[in-house]
């Protein structure tokens, strides 16, 4: 279990309440939020629940559909028809985890292309790490959950027992290093 962070359901969903309150204290009122796939489809739909406002969904990996790993991320879904509707509309970009931050950057400009009001960044976890991207001047309002060392994140969506994940969840937060089942 050593060099993973194990986050449960229940973590995430309180995780995206705690950064609903803390985005509606910042004023900032979003009109749509884009969540980043895949990852950042679930964190986007909880924060639906708390903020009700519409999810437009982007594909960003650095995968083609034929699986094959490319140097930069790319679009592999993006908004096409509703693209232009992004005008003077504020935003709220939503995806997992801020590690690298190639693929939110590269995400943050390409939106910004269609000339929003305001984008703000919002993420479950942020790394503490030197990042391979920044964001454009132009993003000024940025959210983590948790900010939290260089460790692999073990999400649930991922997990193939998920009562096994659950267990190193817990076994995480009392400081046990024994690790069940779910690597
Ligand atoms: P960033 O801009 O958000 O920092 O993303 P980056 O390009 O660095 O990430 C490349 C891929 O690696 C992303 O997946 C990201 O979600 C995933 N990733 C990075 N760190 C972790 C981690 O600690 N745990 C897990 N589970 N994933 C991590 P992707 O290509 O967008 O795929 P998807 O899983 O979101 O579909
Ligand atoms: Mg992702």
């Amino acid at each position: 279990m050593d060099n993973k962070f194990y986050v449960g359901y229940s973590s995430i969903h309180k995780l995206v309440k705690s950064l609903a309150h803390r985005l509606m204290e910042s004023g900032f009122d979003p009109d749509v939020i884009v969540a980043i796939g895949s990852g950042g489809f679930i964190p986007a739909r909880i924060m639906k629940t708390f903020i009700n406002r519409p999810i437009l969904a982007v594909g960003i990996s650095y995968y083609n559909l034929d699986h094959k790993h490319m140097t930069h991320p790319q679009k592999i879904q993006w908004i096409d028809e509703t693209e232009k509707q992004l005008e003077g509309k504020k935003v709220l970009l939503i995806d997992e985890v801020d590690d690298t931050r190639m693929t939110l950057s590269y995400c943050v400009r390409e939106l910004l292309s269609n000339n929003p009001k305001d984008i703000a960044v919002l993420v479950l976890h942020n790394k503490k790490k030197k990042k391979d991207a920044d964001f454009p001047p132009q993003i000024t309002r940025y959210f983590a959950g948790l900010d939290i060392e260089d460790l692999w994140i073990k999400y649930p969506w991922d997990a193939d027992d998920i009562d096994a994940h659950d267990r190193n969840e817990q076994l995480m937060l009392s400081g046990g290093t024994q690790s069940s089942k779910e690597q």
